[in-house]
């Protein structure tokens, strides 16, 4: 079994980028920015943008945050979607998600310019995604493609079996596996109201679980020689940690891993990947690489 090392792999990648950013300046270029708009004070929400805050600084970004109070209206906050839109040094900008009840986030993510869309969850970038046009891909999925692509994981014609379906994870994953010049695998996607799950977690090469509850994936689900990737991430209280919590995966790990021929660890495994992946994007939307 060999432990993929997300964290490691994350460090790597934002010290590419770093040298990259170095050279474009060099050159005479522009250094990427990146907008980071924060309604509220949800506590997940405050460590995910500290953190993108932070990757922008290893990575040699210039970074702006905007916080506004939950008692922001929706016409308010479209206001400075449209101001950051218009900003032409702003390269790219996200809108950190969940917003308040009161707040349509569809309505706010089709206000973002899809050019400066560096989440990829514009509609126009989902769209071209799914037809394998360039486009900012969402970070997470494409941490998970970089991750298997960098430990040489083979999935063409193998079996992927993705659990769960949501917008930002389990479909754009299932999107990006099945396409020849992604996964080029054989995707299954099983979510809640599935029959026979196990029995096509058994059968798959590959298991990416993205359900959001803990310790759903058993040994007795894995194949021996399957590669498992985790994208859980769910909070469970813990009094030894100084934040009161730790992380927990989709997946039994102590169980699953004596089976596996590649497993990802919760946390330092996607985790670390997907801020990594949005610095990527950044980058790409620095050098104007898929829109002009
Ligand atoms: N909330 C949880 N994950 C994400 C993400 O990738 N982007 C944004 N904008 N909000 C999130």
């Amino acid at each position: 079994m060999q432990l993929i090392d997300g964290k490691a792999t994350a460090a790597q990648i934002k010290a590419e980028i770093a040298e990259e950013v170095k050279q474009i300046v060099e050159n005479g270029g522009k250094r990427p920015h990146l907008a980071a708009i924060l309604v509220g004070h949800d506590g997940g929400s405050e460590t995910y943008v500290r953190n993108k805050v932070l990757a922008c600084e290893a990575c040699g970004f210039k970074s702006t945050l905007l916080r506004f109070e939950d008692t922001i209206s929706e016409a308010e906050l479209l206001a400075e979607v449209d101001k950051l839109n218009r900003d032409e040094d702003v390269d790219g900008f996200i809108v950190q998600l969940p917003l308040p009840k009161h707040i349509s986030e569809q309505k706010v993510i089709e206000a973002i310019d899809y050019r400066k869309d560096v989440d990829g969850f514009h509609p126009i970038n989902v769209g071209r995604m799914a037809i394998g046009l360039p486009c900012y891909i969402s970070a997470t999925p494409k941490g998970i493609l970089e991750l298997l692509r960098r430990y040489h994981i083979e999935t063409s014609g193998r079996k992927c079996v993705i659990l769960g379906r949501s917008n930002i994870v389990g479909k754009p994953m299932a999107q990006l596996m099945m396409q020849k010049q992604y996964g080029d695998a054989t995707v299954t996607v099983c979510h809640s109201r599935s029959r026979d799950l196990k029995k096509e977690c058994q059968e798959a090469d590959i298991i990416i679980a993205a359900i959001g509850q803990p310790n759903f994936v058993t040994a007795d689900m894995v194949k021996e020689g399957a590669t498992v990737i985790d994208v859980g991430t769910t909070r469970v209280p813990d009094a030894t940690k100084k934040s009161g919590f730790r992380l927990n995966g989709d997946v039994k790990f102590d169980e699953v891993a004596p089976r596996c021929a590649y497993i990802t660890p919760v946390p330092g495994g996607v985790g670390p990947m997907t801020i990594c992946m949005l610095m990527k994007n950044t980058l790409s939307a620095g050098k104007k690489e898929f829109y002009q």
